[in-house]
């Protein structure tokens, strides 16, 4: 352990204000809670902060939606995300929101002096306008048809069917998902911060082991951009803060929203007279981390560091990214019961079972983590129930019942005792490095070695003997230190249990200091159960309530983890609908004014086809005439801005580079059926 107090700033990624707080979001808010509580159990200085994410169009929209003003919807969304989090015991010093004086305050801060330094650049730019709303239509906000794979309905920003993304240039048969109408395209002038100026800076800071390595090669790939800007600016009307010395233009969401880390830690020093620029000065010694989800990890590594770095901020320490919860092996989904809010959860579970099961299979990678139902109920019952809490229930009744409640005054086994200590620090090793998982796995290595010496020793047979009974005191002092060197070990994960377990014990507020001494001839209370089983019923409850809710409101959440709309099976008479036929590419071109588009000739066999798809970006059209391939031939004919298109090519890949034309082997002749 350091001797030095180590002085820490904590975030996790503010959630919007929009939408209610489920379990794909509470993995991070546990991860980082777990982190947060680990460093002031180890008598580290730690603050964590965080706010409702209140700004931007979707909020604005929604509020609209609902009759009420955008600041009556954040103020009612911020009271259910703080019952939230305290059920879920996520140890917030401060939860504010990004559309606080504070946050006005440091985004003007930063913008003034990003622009006094030449960082900002004005260019006019086209883009989709509502007539109707007479509003620009952010990407989210435009559904078409999409141009790779043609499904109907897709935002217009990617497709959600097959994983494709494109520009707003691309989008066949747009419309605006608020009125309906047909967008027009429109210039305006927008300011842009120009990355380029950081282009240096950026790429140390991506290897200086900051981020996670994936993720910083990811980010790299950017640099190669020969505009590297980014649009902070939208018009009016828009939810947020006016850019001083413009008119009409606001603050992108993502351009205020980081900011909201700062402003949330700002209203924090005020009120616990904490020195602000001790932890944000450029040359602070303080620590800062942010957790976040691996899809928002561009605007934490790159915008944000260059953001601070140009404003002469401090830059974080680390941004943790992790990855998407998935549950029972699939995205999380309303039908199945398995999109569970977290209002849902608390109505059938105990939120400590949630905090260890991610617990016990966190670790620092940005892998997606599933959470099985099955699997939860075993290890919470097998772990906690049936290994941890067992040794204090196993002990606690000889020392009450035999020995007047009061503990030995030494141990049976003080090798052992000695070795639980050491392998303490393995554990905070692996805590500090965000390896839950491990760190579980090695409390729990303990706990069964602590079972097997209480089945070693027979208690319970030694304590009908006169002459042996003495023994049972040492072996029950034995017993139940161990189970308080695991509960000081497992205190930042299950805090209400290492309270409960305080109270029975009998003593002050566990630290991790404590493990050197243990506790001797001390007075503790009757044992109660300190956690219970989950039953099977209980998840059946919580899955039907989740069903029930989806039921009630169909539309599903928005966000990385909505339902997978090409999940779920088909029958063979369903796969035997799709026509698909071997085609000969007879012309293959460009498209005048389509970034993704190629328009094909198609010879299915003494008929031809016309056809559009969007695999511009990884074929010369020249290269594939003469070319066969396969598409599906009873598709719909679809109106496009460009013409009819009567069929689609098929492609492996997920679309804009990873794209593969599907090629029949040779021998296959054109309109040949694929069976
Ligand atoms: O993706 C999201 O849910 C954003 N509201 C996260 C913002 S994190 C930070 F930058 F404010
Ligand atoms: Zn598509």
């Amino acid at each position: 352990m350091t001797n030095s107090i180590r002085k820490i700033l904590v975030t996790s990624a503010l959630p919007y204000a929009n939408g209610q707080i489920h379990l794909g979001h509470l993995l991070e808010y546990i991860q980082t809670d777990i982190w947060v509580r680990f460093q002031r159990h180890r008598g580290n200085q730690c603050f964590f902060v965080c706010a409702d994410d209140a700004h931007g169009t979707p909020i604005m929209l929604k509020a609209e939606e609902e009759g009420i003003s955008p600041q009556d919807l954040i103020d009612r969304v911020q009271i259910e995300h703080t019952r939230d989090f305290d059920n879920f015991l996520v140890s917030f010093d401060n939860y504010y929101s990004t559309h606080s004086p504070e946050n006005r305050h440091f985004s003007e801060l930063i913008y003034n002096r990003l622009n006094a330094k030449g960082h900002i650049n004005r260019r006019t730019i086209t883009q989709l306008y509502d007539p109707e709303k007479h509003m620009f239509l952010p990407d989210r906000f435009v559904k078409s048809t999409c141009p790779t794979c043609q499904s109907d309905d897709q935002y217009g920003d990617n497709c959600e069917v097959c994983g494709s993304t494109y520009s707003p240039t691309d989008l066949i048969d747009p419309k605006s998902a608020i009125s309906g109408a047909t967008p027009e395209e429109r210039e305006s002038e927008q300011l842009f911060f120009k990355l380029g100026d950081f282009r240096e800076f950026l790429e140390e800071w991506l290897d200086q082991g900051h981020t996670q390595k994936e993720i910083a090669n990811k980010q790299k790939e950017l640099f190669k951009e020969e505009l590297f800007e980014w649009d902070i600016s939208r018009n009016a009307p828009y939810w947020g803060f006016e850019i001083p010395g413009e008119k009409n233009k606001y603050f992108y969401v993502w351009m205020d929203a980081p900011i909201g880390y700062l402003a949330s830690f700002q209203n924090l020093c005020e009120r616990e007279g904490l020195d602000f620029n001790e932890f944000m000065n450029k040359d602070s010694e303080c620590e800062l981390y942010h957790f976040i989800g691996k899809d928002i990890a561009r605007f934490h590594t790159l915008f944000w560091p260059a953001q601070l770095h140009g404003a002469d901020f401090r830059t974080p320490n680390g941004v943790w990214a992790h990855g998407f919860l998935t549950v029972n092996g699939q995205k999380m989904s309303k039908s199945r019961g398995t999109f569970i809010m977290a209002q849902t959860y608390m109505n059938h579970l105990n939120p400590e079972y949630l905090r260890y099961y991610f617990a016990a299979k966190l670790d620092n990678s940005i892998e997606d983590l599933d959470l099985s139902l099955e699997d939860f109920q075993a290890r919470v019952n097998s772990d906690l129930v049936g290994k941890l809490v067992n040794i204090a229930s196993r002990c606690a009744g000889f020392i009450t019942k035999v020995f007047d409640g009061k503990l030995g005054n030494q141990l049976a086994d003080e090798t052992m005792y000695e070795q639980f200590v050491t392998t303490g620090e393995t554990i905070a090793h692996s805590y500090e490095n965000r390896r839950f998982s491990k760190a579980m796995r090695d409390i729990i290595a303990l706990a069964d070695q602590a079972n097997q010496y209480i089945d070693a020793s027979k208690p319970w047979v030694l304590v009908k003997d006169d002459k042996t009974r003495p023994q049972v005191l040492d072996i029950c002092t034995q017993g139940l230190n161990l189970f308080r060197l695991l509960m000081i070990y497992l205190k930042p994960v299950l805090p209400v249990t290492a309270e409960n377990a305080e109270n029975f014990l009998n003593i002050d507020p566990l630290c991790w200091e404590d493990i050197s001494t243990p506790l001797l001839d001390h007075s503790i209370n009757r044992f109660k159960p300190l956690l219970t089983r989950i039953e099977e019923k209980q998840l059946q409850a919580m899955i039907e309530e989740t069903k029930e809710t989806a039921d009630a409101n169909p539309k599903p959440e928005s966000g990385p983890l909505i339902e997978d709309p090409i999940s779920g099976e088909i029958n063979i008479d369903d796969f035997f609908k799709v026509d698909l036929r071997v085609a000969k590419i007879l012309e293959a071109g460009h498209v005048e004014g389509a970034d993704k588009l190629l328009q094909f000739t198609l010879d299915i066999g003494g008929e031809t086809r016309n056809i559009f798809s969007g695999i511009k970006s990884a074929y010369d059209p020249e290269t594939l005439v003469g070319r066969l391939t396969v598409m599906v031939a009873n598709l719909a004919p679809r109106k496009m801005k460009f013409g009819i298109s009567e069929g689609m090519i098929l492609c492996a890949g997920s679309g804009d580079k990873e794209i593969y034309l599907l090629e029949p082997d040779s021998g296959a002749k054109p309109g040949m059926r694929i069976t």
